[in-house]
């Protein structure tokens, strides 16, 4: 007999959750355990919450693969969507690992969110070999052939990401396989194409580095902004903005009222607003568990706060769940070797004062 998602996380969870439960929050608004999960609490606003990890992750670490299906509503592939892993020759597709996701969303009852059609990192080695005369074609047949295998299946899915260029590197595109072979319409000719395969899916611009008051963010705002009402006035069938929110500790500038002020311009162009990739790496100089959770649960609230008062804001995803499996521990180890803690769950599955910041935040937010 298949076991609901809750039975199925209740089951492997069991001793663990007692453990759990008794791990008070560093400011216990909301307590871990007692049935409450990020799931539904988000979902008690309207917001969709939700994970990103892998096939790897889910498929050895039984209870792992628990939590995620008790506190998740939404999953994202963090690898086996990507292009090397979908078309690692060229025109030949291979969808059994985002297939698995797809089968784990569903059966737990998830939604899976698509990760990423069009980038210009994880690309296959043949794609070094494309030219101005094919690279066009090559686009837009990844993006159908993909597309078509999903049709109708997806949560929405992420069609271009990091398109905007850094504010030291001239130019309002990044550097790209595709803005040099096709041109700057590389981003328009994606999500026609993606709206044409799939005209129902919500079509996500993704973009990262744009949460902080330095001149580079502002940069990057400011650009985005510009080029985002250019494709709207084109119609170009962008659904939403993914805002990848890695956050940092430590002193960094942070303005609510101008992240506000661009998520309203971005929301009044009639786009969805996705917090698509949210986690923490630690800049600041806390030793302690304690202290560090204090920096990393404020940063979370300033920031949380700020962005789901937005009601366009209609799914959060964190970039994994537990730092059992996360980038950070490769981008952002700490110097002092202690392991990190830049999601809702630790190394043991033990709530976070991660945790505690989202569940708050939602709590919080107007409901949608
Ligand atoms: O495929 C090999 C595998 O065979 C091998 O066993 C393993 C051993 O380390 O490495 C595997 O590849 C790694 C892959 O993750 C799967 O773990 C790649 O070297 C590594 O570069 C890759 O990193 C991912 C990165 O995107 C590039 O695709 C990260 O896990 C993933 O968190 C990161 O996610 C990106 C988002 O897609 C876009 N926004 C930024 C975010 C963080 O960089």
């Amino acid at each position: 007999m298949e076991l609901s998602r809750r039975q199925f996380a209740q089951a492997i969870l069991g001793a663990a959750a007692g453990l759990a439960c008794a791990r008070k929050s560093v400011f216990p608004q909301i307590v871990h355990g007692a049935g409450a999960t990020l799931r539904d609490l988000a979902g008690q606003k309207g917001i969709t919450y939700g994970c990103a990890t892998t096939k790897q992750a889910l498929s050895t670490d039984q209870e792992f693969a628990a939590l995620v299906s008790e506190q998740c509503a939404l999953l994202v592939p963090e690898t086996e969507m990507k292009w090397k892993y979908l078309e690692p020759q060229q025109n030949h597709f291979v969808f059994d690992n985002a297939d698995w996701m797809f089968d784990f969303a569903k059966r737990h009852g998830m939604q899976l969110r698509g990760h990423v059609l069009v980038w210009q990192e994880a690309l296959p080695s043949w794609m070094n070999s494309i030219t101005a005369a094919n690279a066009k074609a090559v686009m837009t047949n990844h993006i159908r052939k993909v597309m078509e295998h999903y049709r109708g299946k997806l949560h929405s899915w992420d069609v271009v990401n990091e398109a905007i260029a850094f504010r030291n590197q001239g130019g309002e595109l990044r550097e790209s396989p595709f803005l040099r072979l096709i041109g700057p319409d590389y981003v328009e000719i994606a999500f026609r194409t993606a709206a044409e395969t799939d005209p129902n899916a919500l079509l996500v611009y993704n973009e990262n580095h744009l949460e902080y008051d330095n001149a580079d963010d502002q940069f990057r705002r400011d650009t985005l902004l510009k080029q985002l009402k250019q494709w709207t006035s084109r119609k170009v069938p962008i659904g939403a903005l993914g805002l990848q929110s890695h956050l940092r500790t430590g002193n960094v500038p942070f303005s609510a009222s101008k992240l506000s002020d661009f998520l309203q311009r971005v929301s009044d162009l009639g786009l969805k607003l996705i917090v698509s990739e949210l986690d923490v790496a630690e800049r600041g100089s806390e030793s302690s568990v304690s202290d560090r959770d204090r920096a990393i649960e404020k940063t979370l609230d300033q920031y949380l706060n700020t962005v789901l008062k937005n009601n366009a804001v209609i799914a959060v995803v964190t970039w994994g769940l537990s730092a059992r499996y996360t980038w950070i521990s490769n981008y952002a180890p700490r110097p002092d070797g202690q392991p990190v803690r830049p999601l809702p769950y630790d190394r043991d599955l033990h709530p976070t004062s991660a945790w505690t910041a989202l569940a708050s935040a939602f709590e919080h937010a107007p409901k949608r």
